[in-house]
């Protein structure tokens, strides 16, 4: 399968650093807007080839979309990274205009790909990618709930002193610091509910500092995080490519599931060779279900921007 990635900063970057590294397609194109920085990193990429030992053709581009032609999926990491104290809906402005750009780039060259969007604000940029684009609802998936969901186990991890690969935890809503909901009643240690292990003070603690994960790392680190998101569009990459079924919560088009209309919004999907295949319900008690409207409702004024723009 070929893949593209639009954008070869740190994210997108490390995205082909993961799909090539692991084998997952057989030909990647990194494209960016800046002068040799897609060909340079893809180079730099493909010189580790041998010593990964991997056959991933990687070639980069600047901005000639005629080489992303017939790609089978295509990532979308264009656009501003945030900055510390900035939340990922202050980019809406600046990158609303450049994933609209994109999307429509890509179509021309490749009118049945997958889109994967991680630029941000993700679940509005989601949603203008669907309505800018035409495409049907499956194709069209994205990437934050992954990540945050491997955040919250890292933060799990630490509390219970066990391996993040023991633990199953799956964040839903929308992919901003206060729209996201780390679901703790539903997340276990190979199979024992965690609510058996930690105080419920434990549980929000672990769920407050999943939720600000990407401002803690943000701050750090001076811009946004890379190693996670790039590992976490892998996975689903991954999961397109092998036709795995893999469960991962990403932000899809919801008509009527989970009680939402009109909306791109964090669910439990099944991820397959057709996109996202299909919505999973988690049965959400009353309060997950609130919380979940209180997601929905900031996330749709965020899209309402859209129209402004
Ligand atoms: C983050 C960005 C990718 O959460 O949204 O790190």
């Amino acid at each position: 399968m070929k893949v593209t990635i639009v954008g070869a900063g740190a994210v997108g970057a490390t995205c082909a650093d993961n799909i090539t590294r692991r084998g997952i397609a057989h030909e990647l194109v990194l494209l960016d807007i800046k002068e040799g920085l897609a060909e340079g990193k893809a180079l730099d990429i493909f010189q580790t080839a041998s010593l990964c030992g991997f056959d991933t053709r990687i070639s980069g581009s600047t901005n000639d979309y005629s080489k992303t032609a017939g790609s089978d999926i295509v990532v979308i990491t264009s656009g501003i990274p945030r900055k510390p104290g900035m939340t990922r809906e202050e980019l809406i402005g600046t990158n609303a205009n450049i994933v609209k750009g994109v999307t429509e780039n890509i179509l021309k060259f490749s009118p049945d790909a997958i889109i994967i969007i991680v630029s941000n604000p993700m679940d509005t940029m989601t949603y203008l990618s669907l309505k800018s684009s035409g495409l049907a609802k499956n194709k069209i998936i994205g990437m934050g709930g992954i990540l945050d969901s491997a955040r919250f186990k890292t933060y799990l991890s630490f509390a219970l002193n066990c391996s993040p690969s023991d633990l199953h935890g799956t964040v839903i809503g929308g992919h901003g610091d206060t729209t996201m909901i780390p679901l703790t009643r539903l997340a276990t240690l190979n199979s024992n509910p965690i609510s058996n292990l930690l105080s419920e003070e434990e549980l929000k603690k672990v769920a407050a500092d999943t939720m600000v994960g990407g401002a803690t790392l943000t701050k750090l680190l001076g811009t946004s995080a890379w190693y996670a998101p790039g590992a976490a569009v892998a996975a689903l990459v991954e999961s397109i490519v092998k036709d795995q079924k893999k469960v991962f919560p990403c932000c899809v088009s919801l008509n009527g599931e989970y009680g939402q209309n009109d909306i791109c919004l964090g669910v439990p999907v099944v991820i397959g060779k057709n996109g996202w295949e299909k919505i999973i319900d988690y049965k959400l008690n009353a309060e997950e279900q609130a919380e979940f409207n209180k997601s929905a409702d900031a996330v749709r004024s965020m899209n309402a921007v859209l129209a402004t723009l």
